[in-house]
């Protein structure tokens, strides 16, 4: 490689580095994201001047198709459906792993680690790795997709001795890794990829499609340290760099998300959750009855309140009301109500859901707020408006030692003078339990669909 390729690599690191910098706040995302797209046009082009490239053809047809089907996927996926799309991004990146390893393994001299039968001891370590993370990455992915697709049964798979054939797959893949580096047989390379493609479908089954989130940030992480294997593999220090980091910021990210759900990070990377499935539907709701309001209701409400926190929760995201809800918002403040965000770190079914969908909207940044700065202000709330938000509201997160959620922090809401819920009935959300609040003397139910509930309240306000 020559100097000036090896100097565009590191100044495409730092652009990459900058990029994951911007990505971190919705103000700087758009930035992050074009320092992301000039760090990788540099590198595709300095890829295409590489000396050892002899033919331009294939490279093009490839850029061109892989282009194009990702343009049309960028301009027509769905929001909602943006976890399946990455889980299906996954998959390629394990693949390509997969693929780079078998080339190297039976061209050597093309990546100079040796000859077919004589590769280099760290060569075949690197190599060996790559291939096993990738097989994972690709078969479990692939899975994750088909859960969240509905192609595959969302439910947990779970059957007797599932952890110990897991930890037998594991350790078998170990003991394969050690005989590949010793041998060099094209034997362990095939058995290896064999039992890692076996073990990425294991993994996954037992997760049920709603705590497929978490999985998808950990295959995230997997998929960085399979590129960086494969950055081993090819000597290109930018692929072990940019594999390093998204390696990390998926585990990170994981964790993140283990604890705003309160879950054990150590089940999740081990593939050891997921039971969920089997906790019930809607619980019994006994004799109490909810308060049912009506859009007008709710409008005369928020029009004589001084203080209006916004909850959004996967409800708004479903029914796509993050533009009225701005409009109902943007007449308050034209009132002189103070209106805020509160924003639950699990909001939704995606981390930042609704970050994404209230810039999307325009909502302003200084109005939208992390649950640990904001949680104190429900006290003196006049209104809580709940919209399409249920199980990071539900207090039997703090005060029921046998619900699933127990210890999960959640927003409180119910602190508000008045909580207004907006959603479509009385169900249960992604924890599949009862809320309490439906039924608290200072909770009004506005059932009805997000977006055409907060519509007529806007025509009711007017
Ligand atoms: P949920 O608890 O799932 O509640 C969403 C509610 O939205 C449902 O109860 C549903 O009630 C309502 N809804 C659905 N479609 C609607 C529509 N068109 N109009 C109005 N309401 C609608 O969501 P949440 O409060 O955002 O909590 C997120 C949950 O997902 C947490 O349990 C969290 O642990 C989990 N989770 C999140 C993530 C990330 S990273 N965000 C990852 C994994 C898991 P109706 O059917 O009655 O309308």
């Amino acid at each position: 490689m020559t100097i000036i390729s090896s100097l565009i690599y590191l100044i495409a690191s730092v652009l990459f580095i900058l990029a994951l910098r911007g990505l971190s706040h919705p103000e700087s995302a758009r930035k992050g994201l074009t320092f992301g797209i000039v760090g990788m046009a540099l590198v595709m082009v300095t890829a295409l001047f590489d000396p050892r490239v002899s033919e331009w053809l294939w490279i093009i047809i490839g850029v061109g198709i892989g282009g194009s089907i990702g343009a049309y996927i960028a301009r027509n996926i769905e929001m909602t459906a943006l976890p399946q799309l990455i889980a299906a991004f996954h998959s390629l990146v394990g693949m390509s792993a997969v693929c780079v390893a078998g080339a190297a393994f039976y061209n050597p001299e093309n990546y100079d680690i040796g000859i077919p039968g004589d590769i280099k001891l760290v060569s075949l370590i690197e190599m060996s790795l790559g291939l096993a993370i990738g097989a994972i990455t690709f078969t479990g992915s692939i899975v994750a997709w088909g859960k969240l697709q509905g192609i595959i049964n969302g439910k947990s798979v779970v059957f007797s001795g599932q952890h110990k054939l897991n930890a037998l797959l594991g350790i078998s893949l170990m003991v394969m890794l050690v005989l590949l580096c010793a041998t060099g047989s094209a034997f362990w390379f095939w058995g290896i990829a064999i039992f890692a493609l076996i073990l990425g479908v294991l993994m996954i089954i037992p997760i049920g499609s709603a705590d497929m989130p978490v999985i998808i940030s950990m295959l995230n992480s997997y998929s960085g340290w399979a590129a960086a294997g494969i950055g081993f593999t090819l000597h290109n220090n930018l692929l072990i760099i940019i594999g390093a980091l998204v390696g990390a910021s998926g585990a990170i990210l994981s964790y993140i998300m283990c604890k705003g759900m309160n879950r054990s990070f150590f089940n999740v990377i081990l593939g050891g959750f997921g039971g969920n499935d089997s906790v019930s539907g809607v619980q019994d709701m006994g004799d109490r009855s909810a308060k049912i309001g009506a859009a007008e209701d709710a409008a005369y409400i928020m029009k004589n309140a001084s203080k209006v926190i916004i909850i959004p929760g996967y409800g708004m995201a479903v029914a796509q009301a993050q533009h009225a809800l701005r409009e109902m918002a943007d007449i308050l403040k034209a009132d002189g109500v103070d209106v805020k965000y509160a924003i639950h770190p699990v909001a939704g079914r995606m981390p930042g859901h609704m970050n994404v969908l209230l810039a999307e909207a325009t909502v302003p940044y200084d109005e939208v707020f992390e649950m640990e700065d904001i949680n104190r202000d429900f006290a003196q709330a006049d209104v809580a408006y709940v919209i399409g938000a249920n199980d990071i509201t539900n207090p039997s997160a703090k005060n029921d030692p046998t619900s699933p959620i127990y210890g999960m922090p959640i927003l409180d809401v119910e602190k508000a003078k008045t909580v207004l819920f907006v959603k479509r009935s009385l169900g249960s959300g992604y924890a599949g339990i009862d809320n309490s609040l439906f039924f608290e003397q200072n909770t009004m139910m506005l059932l009805g669909d997000a977006k055409k509930m907060t519509e007529n309240i806007i025509k009711a306000m007017e």
